[in-house]
């Protein structure tokens, strides 16, 4: 949540600040904010809203050569926290009479009690912001030293932090820290670049440092100087970033949620590339480190996750039970870590992230470790902080996912946990000829989700009739019980149509009885095991008037007849089905936000990245 972006060298900092803002809109889109350095002169503007409209402010305010001056700058886009998404609460946030600005992703959380001590030092706060706190207790601290400055004031603060400074009194200098937030620094040719995420800045350059909790850095145009706290020089290591600037644009999509949504047939070949073995019928799992002995003597999974990821999650306990016979608790990472888990040495634990930044994932990955559990991230950003402090694991490979709704991210989990509980297996009792059987469903599941993208136009057709409900449920039975959940995620966070999922069976224990023809049903009828019994529960459904949008297996005559609309999909096994089900519900929840004029990549109240509690 909150974007950071910075600049320092020899260009206009203004244009690639508001570009690199641009790309990191999905981590919050409540107010952004700019502040130049300019002939020692600090510049800082604010705006409500978006940063198109922080953009127009800049334009109409600044004239264009002050503008193009400026060869040092932060700027920040909120997700709000403390405060109300006001000019006030916007980041950048000033001290030192307006020589200093400061902008923060995180939460200070004693930041009440240092206010009150700044403001009895004659500190005036005009913000509601835990923020403004920073910039105060940094000025106070700057004595010709900004790096010992922000050093000095950070162990002052108890919370999570990416900040980036800048001050009129150092100029060519940006001084970041980060502790549970992610900070990377770019490296170019005489200028740095310094970001949330590397897609603000891999337009500019792809050698990158992914700075560390604890780290605090000194910035200028030649490259940054990294420290501990206690001003103890540390090294990192510069990493490449492979995937190109087109992969983080719409790309001709009206959204990037489309986009994502088309682009899944190639990111799942991403994700199966290399990782099948077709002559032991098994998975390539390195990242695991784990050797085949080490993973048949694993007792027991436990996936921690939130969201989207934990829908991933809940597919992945019929995936392991299934087909690895292993016991599997997916549990809500925010619970998890507040219920004192019982695991152990034997237990594997299975943090699933497509950011790798989600603070409930992170804090139940590092009370797992804690516990002396193996665990293994399966994220998608690559260097994550998930990733790294898992120290094991399995990336997905999916390219950058922008649009604040998990598509792409969500069928490459599913896969991936395929092929896990498929390795899994074939370290226990499940037969070549299985696994053989698996691995060329996997390999054909970039074609078959192919196929659900073709049924684009009629699906678009069907969500025309049903984008005027206030209410819908999704029901699904075993393994497609947690894509019920995911498509009425899908459609509740991007249309805001109030929309539940439910176990098939469970209906008629109480959610019946909001049943009526004002309230559509959509059942997830593929034809596997147990989609008689939810072919019964439809009926049950339809004697309430309430219509159904029927999911069903191409050529199934019997499921098609059972219900008003249908949506049809490519026969597949049972392990498959979660995945091209759940690409229909995506361009169904799409369709309908669509047509009621949402705004598709950035819901209200939502950001991408959860980095707080
Ligand atoms: O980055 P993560 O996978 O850890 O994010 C978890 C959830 O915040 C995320 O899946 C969220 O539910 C999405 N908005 C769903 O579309």
């Amino acid at each position: 949540m909150c974007g950071i972006v910075g600049y320092v060298g020899k260009r206009s900092a203004c244009d690639i600040l508001i570009n690199g803002l641009r790309r990191l809109e999905y981590r919050g889109y409540d107010s952004a904010g700019v502040a130049l350095l300019t002939h020692e002169r600090l510049l800082v503007v604010k705006q409500t809203g978006k940063v198109a409209l922080l953009e127009k402010r800049l334009a109409e305010t600044v004239p264009a050569a002050v503008r193009e001056q400026a060869r040092i700058g932060i700027a920040h886009t909120r997700w709000a926290t403390h405060g109300l998404p006001t000019e006030a609460n916007a980041h950048p946030h000033v001290a030192d009479g307006g020589q200093l600005a400061l902008v923060h992703n995180g939460i200070i959380e004693n930041y009440a009690t240092l206010r009150r001590q700044l403001e009895t030092r004659g500190c005036v706060f005009v913000s509601q912001t835990d923020t403004e706190v920073l910039a105060h207790l940094v000025s106070t601290f700057d004595t010709g030293d900004l790096l010992a400055a922000v050093s000095q004031a950070l162990k002052r603060v108890e919370g999570t932090y990416g900040i980036a400074v800048v001050s009129t009194r150092h100029p060519g200098q940006i001084v970041v820290a980060r502790k549970g937030s992610p900070l990377v620094v770019g490296i170019g040719d005489n200028e740095t670049l310094i970001a949330s995420d590397v897609s603000a800045i891999v337009a500019h350059t792809r050698q990158v440092i992914y700075l560390q909790d604890g780290d605090v850095a000194l910035v200028t145009a030649e490259g940054p100087q990294i420290y501990t706290l206690d001003n103890m020089p540390v090294d990192r290591a510069v990493a490449n970033v492979e995937w190109e600037i087109g992969a983080a644009e719409k790309g001709g999509y009206e959204h990037f949620m489309l986009k994502e949504i088309f682009e899944q047939p190639a990111a799942l070949q991403n994700t199966i590339r290399g990782r099948l073995d077709l002559t032991l019928s098994t998975a390539i799992l390195s990242g695991l480190s784990l050797s085949p002995r080490e993973l048949a003597a694993i007792q027991r999974l436990v996936i921690v996750a939130c969201g989207t990821s934990l829908h991933a999650g809940m597919v992945g306990k019929y995936l392991f039970e299934g087909l690895a016979d292993l016991p599997t608790d997916p549990e809500q990472a925010a619970e998890f870590r507040y219920c004192n888990p019982i695991i152990g040495p034997d237990d594997l634990v299975i943090a699933i992230s497509q950011s790798g930044e989600t603070a409930d994932t992170l804090a139940a990955v590092r009370e797992s470790i804690q516990k002396g559990a193996l665990v293994a991230g399966l994220c998608n950003v690559v260097g994550s902080t998930i990733a790294r402090e898992a120290g094991r694991g399995v990336y997905l490979h999916a390219g950058p996912e922008i649009g604040v709704a998990s598509t792409k991210a969500f069928t490459a989990q599913v896969t991936v946990l395929l092929m896990m509980a498929l390795k899994l297996g074939r370290c226990r009792r499940l037969s070549r000829e299985t696994g053989r059987t698996l691995c060329e469903e996997i390999v054909n599941i970039p074609a078959m989700i192919q196929k659900v993208l073709a049924q684009n136009e009629a699906i678009a057709a069907i969500a025309a009739k049903y984008a005027h409900v206030n209410n819908a449920f999704f029901i699904g039975r075993g393994i497609l019980y947690p894509t019920a959940l995911e498509g009425a995620l899908k459609l509740k966070e991007i249309s805001y149509i109030h929309a539940e999922g439910y176990q098939a069976a469970e209906l008629k224990h109480g959610p019946i009885a909001l049943l009526d023809e004002n309230m559509p049903v959509i059942a997830l009828l593929n034809d596997i095991p147990g989609k008689e019994k939810t072919l019964g529960n439809v009926q049950e459904c339809r004697a309430r008037r309430a219509p159904v949008i029927g999911i069903v297996t191409e050529g199934d005559t019997e499921a098609e007849q059972g219900v008003n609309d249908v949506i049809r999909l490519p026969r597949t096994s049972v392990y498959t089905a979660p995945v091209v089900t759940a690409v229909a519900l995506q361009l169904f929840a799409y369709h309908v936000a669509r047509l009621r004029g949402c705004e598709i990549d950035q819901p209200r109240n939502l950001a991408k990245s959860v980095t707080v509690e």
